[in-house]
This record gives structure tokens, sequence and C-alpha cells, in this order.
């Protein structure tokens, strides 16, 4: 629950206004960079590995960087025996949910990592790959204890996205199945200053370590308009089936009153795009695919969220957000809801460690200055 406003409190939220420089990633209307590389190019002709090489490393990887880079990745993805205790304990806590999980995971992971404290950049580079390697294992160690089954230890034979899946459940997943989770991997891995990079940026710019900087960064993107709303996205469109069901209420009269009770509704709109978002339309396509296969049951989803996305349009001139289509996708691809910002992290990861690299070799401490609205001259005595 959001306490009542203060009107003299009001933020800008920095929007619109340069906070540094990057030589990352690039987002504006008009597109999306990844290094140099435009989205679509990626989402269409490159694995999640070769874009996380491309991030972390800086350039495209050749065939045999790209080898060796895999070869590294999985041989890091094995859990440390204590971080999979932590998982079993938090994760019958009362209060948990798998981003609170996995954020204790990381920082668990710091501890027994031993270069933790070193922010030398071959040391932030090597604390990349395990953390990198390690989230999606997390995460399938987590569904596994949630659906009390036992621990899915990962394939090597698996590329990253197919073992993510296969974590999560013992069976491995379709070939469309991997792809689909690779290119959402891809479309996730890196958005320049978004609020969870941005935080990991604050505090590796105070020569904090990677795992603390990661760990501030999975509670930023926990939250409900970042990383958080693929999974309110599709709990939303959960509602409005269930409020349309009784048939006293269609798509159209439920946004009507969604509207009238100035409701936000979860996965439109964007800070920066605010024309469309580039990554939607090709998670959007690649999601109804998996549905149309499935049949009714599933394409009824993206019927929804055509109509709902129509009438926030036509009304509201607010077009969807990347985790509209994620939700819809996750969900007729049978994965958890609460696990769809944790498989946020597993991509973002990348973006995020590359920003801490960035950060700890060209480091200036961040720490802006704050307009004062307070009261003056009261005195105690
Ligand atoms: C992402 C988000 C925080 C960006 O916010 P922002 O740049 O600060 O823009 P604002 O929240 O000020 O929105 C501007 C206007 O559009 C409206 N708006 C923006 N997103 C909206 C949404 N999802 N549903 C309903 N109205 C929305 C606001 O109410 C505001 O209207 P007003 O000027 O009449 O008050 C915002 O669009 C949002 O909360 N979206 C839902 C959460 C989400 O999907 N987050 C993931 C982002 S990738």
């Amino acid at each position: 629950m959001s306490a009542t406003a203060t009107p003299e409190l009001k933020n800008s939220g920095l929007q619109g206004q340069v906070a540094g420089k990057t030589a990352i990633c690039a987002v504006n209307q008009t597109e999306l960079i990844y290094r140099g590389y435009e989205i679509a190019d990626l989402a269409a002709n490159a694995t999640f590995e070769e874009v996380a090489y491309l991030l972390l490393i800086g350039a495209k990887p050749s065939a045999s960087e790209l080898a060796s880079f895999k070869k590294e990745l999985i041989a890091e993805r094995q859990l440390p025996a204590l971080v999979t205790e932590v998982i079993r304990k938090t994760a019958t806590l009362p209060n948990a949910v798998p981003m609170d999980i996995l954020r204790t995971a990381v920082s668990v992971l710091g501890h027994l990592d031993p270069q933790c404290q070193d922010v030398s950049k071959e040391a932030d580079l090597a604390k990349a790959k395990r953390l990198t390697a390690k989230i999606p294992t997390i995460i399938g160690h987590m569904q596994n204890v949630i659906d009390g089954r036992d621990i899915v230890e990962p394939d090597p034979s698996l590329d990253h996205a197919a073992n993510l899946l296969y974590m999560m459940t013992g069976t491995k997943p379709s070939a469309e199945a991997a792809h689909v989770m690779d290119v959402s991997l891809v479309l996730y891995a890196e958005h320049d200053f978004n609020a969870s990079t941005f935080t990991t940026r604050v505090i590796a710019g105070t020569l904090s370590d990677m795992h603390g900087a990661v760990a501030g960064g999975i509670a930023a993107l926990k939250g409900p308009l970042h990383g958080g709303a693929n999974e309110a996205a599709m709990d939303m469109l959960k509602e409005i089936k269930v409020d349309t069901a009784s048939g006293t209420m269609n798509v159209e009269q439920w946004m009507q009153r969604a509207f009238t009770e100035k409701r936000k509704l979860m996965g439109f709109g964007h800070r920066v795009y605010k024309n469309g978002d580039h990554r939607a339309t090709i998670l959007n396509d690649l999601g109804r695919a998996v549905a149309e296969k499935q049949g009714p049951d599933s394409t009824k989803w993206f019927d929804m969220g055509d109509q709902v996305q129509a009438i926030m349009l036509r009304d509201k001139n607010i077009f969807p957000n990347v985790d509209f289509p994620c939700g819809m996708t996750y969900f007729v691809m049978g994965i958890p809801v609460p696990q769809y910002t944790p498989i946020f992290v597993a991509s973002r990861i990348t973006g995020w460690a590359a920003h801490i690299i960035e950060q700890h070799s060209n480091n200036k401490l961040i720490r802006p200055i704050a307009e004062y609205v307070g009261p003056t001259n009261l005195r105690w005595k």
C-alpha cells in the first residue's frame, strides 16, 4: 500500500536526465542497441550466450571464444551445498517470495566467493560469469523445493536457456520452448540506466563489491513498476478472466472500471518508450505462436491481451512494454508466475555485471544533491 503523496515533495524521478555515460547500451524511441547491435538483429540472430559475451567482454565472440565462454559457464553452474541448503530453508518461510530467496542466495554466494571483496576488472569478470552460470540453478533448485521434487542438477549438454527450463521441471524442453526462452533472455539482458542497473552502479560507485551490487539490483527489479511487472501483468489478466467469466462484465467494461478507479495497468507504459517498446512485438509474436500450437485454451490469453492493448491505445494512448507479452508467453509455457521476475534476473545479470565492471573501471562516486523543501529556523530549546 502506498502512502498519501505530499505535493511539495513531488519528484521528477530524474525523468529525461542524463545521469552518466556508458558504452554498453542505448535506449531511445527509435532504437535499442547493445554495444552497437540493434535488438531485433540480436533477437533474430544471436543466442543468449553470445549476447552475454557481447555485454560482458564488449565485442561479438569468434566461434572459439564462444565455445570457451560456454564451457566456462557450464563448468560454473553447480551451487555450493550451503546455497542449496539456504534455498531449502528460505523457501519454506511464510513471507519469502522467489525474488527475495534469489537475493538471499546471491548474498550467500558472495560469502563463499574467494574474490568477493576484489573489485578489479579481472575479478569482476570472473564473478560475473559465475553469477550468470549459477542464477538459473538457484531458480531451478528453488522451484524444485517449492514443487517438492528432488533437486534437478544442471545438464551440461543443454544450452543456457534450455538448461534453465530443464532444471525448473526435470523435463527436457522442446526446441521451441528453449528458443522462446532464449530470445526472452536476449530481450531482457540490458537496458541502460533503468532503476535496477542504476542501483547496481550506485552501489559499485562506492567501490563496494559485485555480489552486493547485484543483491541491490535484484531488490530494485522486484518492484511491480520495474521487473515485477511481468508477474503483475499476468496476475492482472487472470483477474480480468475471473471478473469476465460470469458474463456480467466484458473486457471493455473491466477496462473502463480500471480507468475510473485510476488503476495502473501492469505491463503498460514506459519511462523512455512513449510510442512502443522495441521488445514487446518480438515477444508477443513468439508467445502467440507457442499458444497457437497449443490451442484455444492458450490463445485465449493472447486474444484477451490484444483487446486490453487495443483499449489502452485507443483510450490512453499507452503502449505495452515487454513485460506484458512476457507474462502471457511464460504462462503458456507453463512457467509458475512467481518465477517470471527471477528469470528476468537470470538475463539482466549480464547487463548489471557489464555496468558494474564499467563503473569500477571508470569510477566516480555517484552522489547527487537534493533540493530541500522542509522547514527551516526551528529551535530545539
Ligand atoms: C513504467 C512506468 C512506471 C513509467 O512511468 P512514468 O514515466 O513515471 O510515467 P507516469 O507514471 O508519470 O505516467 C504518465 C501518465 O500515464 C499514465 N500511465 C502510465 N502508465 C500507465 C499504466 N500502466 N496504466 C495506466 N496509466 C498509466 C499515468 O497515470 C500518468 O497519467 P497522468 O499524467 O494523468 O497522471 C509507468 O508507465 C507504470 O507504472 N507502468 C506500469 C508498470 C510497468 O509495466 N512497469 C514496467 C516498465 S518496463
